[in-house]
């Protein structure tokens, strides 16, 4: 039977401590890039690529993603009552009337595998998507949708795929390709979480998108926690690779990592150079800059 992916879940329980002091009261998922925050590009891509049921596993000091989600009748009045068209298209309307937000809260933040665990009764018996918030995508496609159209709708599950310089694998879960590398879908053996590089298999990173197969729980029950006291979700990815098929799907597109200041940073940039109303003003902010600092 082919499955269709209709169900999104994304982790936002994380403490965020590399954009500390910035996220000691605010979640990192809403640091802007451009004016519109981190969350809401991935939940767009996910609406983009069909979803209808968004899970957020939230934690302490994160309301203001549901805040960021619920409906804003006040300031909708307004912005009508001013005219202001242009800015209602962001505020208004983001979720679909036939698209569910749940939110369940993950108590402690110890690790990616333990806060997709927190989705599986509200996931049930059917696959669904992982979306980390921190990446976001540049590109024709997006980054999900390239995963579904490889899917094969039965009991496999896939992850997004980059390839890295080695000398960054102490950054990303890494795979282990069981055959060769050149198809865009390929299958997977193995897969290590922040190696060293020379323990790195392959020089392919996972860039944050997910497609799992129910089971996948039944392994994040198992894992042991890392020696940061973590439990990862690639750990319990490689224990089920022995039992179902695991694909990486090299996706076209620009990545940026939004978890790190300098990717924070250059999204800001490349998003604000693809906009029409910004693109003049930021070319010339960026040469007087570097002339400035020369
Ligand atoms: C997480 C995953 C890692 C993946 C990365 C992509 O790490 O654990 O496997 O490569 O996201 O951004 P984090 O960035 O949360 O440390």
């Amino acid at each position: 039977m082919t499955m269709k992916i209709r169900k999104a879940v994304f982790p936002v329980g994380g403490l965020g401590t590399r954009f500390l002091p910035a996220t000691k009261a605010m979640p990192k998922e809403m640091l802007p890039v451009v004016d519109k925050p981190l969350i809401q590009y991935a939940v767009e891509e996910a609406l983009e690529a069909g979803i209808e049921e968004i899970v957020f596993i939230t934690g302490k000091g994160k309301s203001a993603i549901e805040d960021h989600f619920d409906a804003a009748h006040e300031l909708v009045n307004i912005l009508e009552g001013r005219g202001a068209d242009w800015l209602l298209k962001g505020v208004k309307d983001v979720i679909p009337a036939h698209v569910r937000i749940i939110y369940t809260r993950q108590g402690d933040p110890v690790g990616l595998g333990h806060a997709v665990a927190c989705a599986k009764s509200i996931i049930g018996d059917e696959p669904f998507a992982v979306l980390l918030a921190d990446d976001i995508f540049m590109g024709e496609k997006s980054c999900l949708s390239q995963l579904i159209d490889q899917y094969d709708g039965g009991k496999e599950n896939l992850v997004s795929l980059m390839p890295i310089p080695k000398e960054q694998s102490t950054r990303y879960g890494i795979i282990n390709p069981r055959n060769g590398t050149e198809n865009t879908k390929i299958a997977i053996s193995g897969m290590v979480e922040k190696p060293t590089p020379e323990r790195a298999p392959s020089n392919l990173a996972i860039s944050g998108r997910y497609i799992l197969q129910p089971e996948i729980f039944d392994y994040l029950a198992s894992v042991d926690k890392d020696g940061k006291g973590e439990y990862q979700l690639t750990d319990a990815i490689a224990a089920l690779v022995d039992h179902q098929d695991v694909f990486g799907v090299k996706v076209d597109g620009e990545r940026y990592d939004c978890g790190d200041k300098f990717g924070w940073l250059r999204a800001n940039l490349a998003f604000a150079l693809k906009r029409d109303d910004l693109e003049g003003d930021v070319k010339q902010m960026i040469t007087d800059l570097l002339r400035e600092n020369s």
